[in-house]
């Protein structure tokens, strides 16, 4: 029986802080309304010319490092993100090509804050089935470049910050790992938090470009959320026959510091079993749960052997979790 785990993880933020404080150059907004709206007091934000595959190559070294591999033992990268660096093709292909991976596939998926959970899934089946032995999910993003600094882009702006996490995903025979994965979507409410364009149903207007910027409908976004934390949750729990207490941590996309609050709430959970780091980097979307998990594994609220679950809710709207033992 071949059980897909994770051998190994990495993290890379870029070096410049942008703090609440500094939001207020460009809008009218204080920390006090960041903080405590959403919990964020800073994130980190590219210089520009920076791209996700280029946020991605150290996280990736460090993920290497961590499974005790050299990369031309990957086979096969899943490059999950919101953000890429052109239109097409995906940010997998200039992450494989600046890393020199030889012709291995590469596969982009673009699921926003739930595509490192989709992706997990994939690199799941990928490792269990045989068709490649080691596959490296990547997840990054670099958001800054597209957020309104003009006043109306006030509420998105101060929560979307750059990023980058990777896992090494191999198989092993004798101990389980990636338990199970479950993964949901609604597309009735993917106008509800979208970025309009560029848009091919425009063209040929298609350089025209008019909605770029994110529009969120910020309380629809809070209702869905804590609705769907929970219940993707449940799902892993009752998938696997755990109890919600003997899980050692709980790693929810870092969407607002808020929904996570409310999400352990309505679970009868202490809030210290949920892992969070938005309050340094901002909402990253698919990187979050990477970097908070590359996060936790090295300041040792994650140790190997435990009972992680991993939960995500975004755009689409799209929603999955995972059972693992890490
Ligand atoms: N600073 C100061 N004031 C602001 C800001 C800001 N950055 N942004 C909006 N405001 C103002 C509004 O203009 C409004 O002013 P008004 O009353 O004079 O009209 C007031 O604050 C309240 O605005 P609302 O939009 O009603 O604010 P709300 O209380 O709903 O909070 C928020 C907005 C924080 C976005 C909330 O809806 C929320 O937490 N939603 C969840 C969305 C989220 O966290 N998404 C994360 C990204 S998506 C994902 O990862 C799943």
């Amino acid at each position: 029986m071949r059980n897909a785990y994770i051998a190994g993880t990495g993290y890379y933020v870029p070096p410049k802080v942008v703090t609440n404080q500094d939001m207020m150059q460009w809008y009218d907004t204080t920390d006090e309304w960041i903080t405590e709206r959403s919990g964020i007091r800073e994130r980190r934000w590219v210089e520009a010319g920076t791209g996700p595959s280029d946020l991605a190559i150290p996280a990736f070294n460090m993920a290497l490092e961590d499974a005790g591999m050299e990369k031309d033992e990957i086979d096969f990268v899943i490059f999950a993100t919101l953000s890429p660096e052109a239109w097409f093709p995906g940010s997998g292909c200039f992450f494989q090509e600046k890393m020199n991976l030889g012709t291995i596939g590469v596969l982009d998926i673009r699921q926003q804050c739930t595509g490192f959970v989709y992706g997990l899934s994939l690199a799941k089946l990928f490792v269990e089935s045989g068709q490649y032995k080691n596959v490296a999910l990547v997840a990054a993003e670099v958001q800054s470049t597209s957020i309104d600094l003009s006043n109306e882009g006030r509420t998105v702006g101060v929560l979307f910050g750059d990023g980058a996490g990777v896992v090494i995903v191999r198989a092993r025979e004798d101990e389980p790992g990636i338990l199970s994965t479950h993964l949901h979507a609604d597309g009735r409410f993917a106008k509800e938090l979208w970025v309009p364009e560029p848009s091919s149903t425009h063209y040929p207007k298609v350089t025209d470009v008019n909605n770029l910027h994110c529009y969120m409908n910020g309380r629809e976004v809070f209702k869905h959320a804590v609705t769907r934390f929970p219940e993707v949750i449940n799902e892993a729990l009752d998938a696997n026959g755990w109890n919600k207490d003997e899980v050692d941590l709980y790693i929810p996309h870092q969407a607002n510091l808020r929904i996570s609050q409310m999400v352990a709430k309505i679970l009868g959970l202490p809030e210290e079993k949920f892992y969070h780091n938005i309050q340094k980097y901002g909402n990253t979307t698919a990187a979050s749960i990477a970097i908070a998990m590359a996060e936790a594994q090295r300041d040792g609220s994650l140790k190997k052997g435990d009972k992680l679950v991993l939960a995500a809710f975004g755009a689409g709207f799209t929603w999955a979790g995972a059972a693992i033992i890490f």
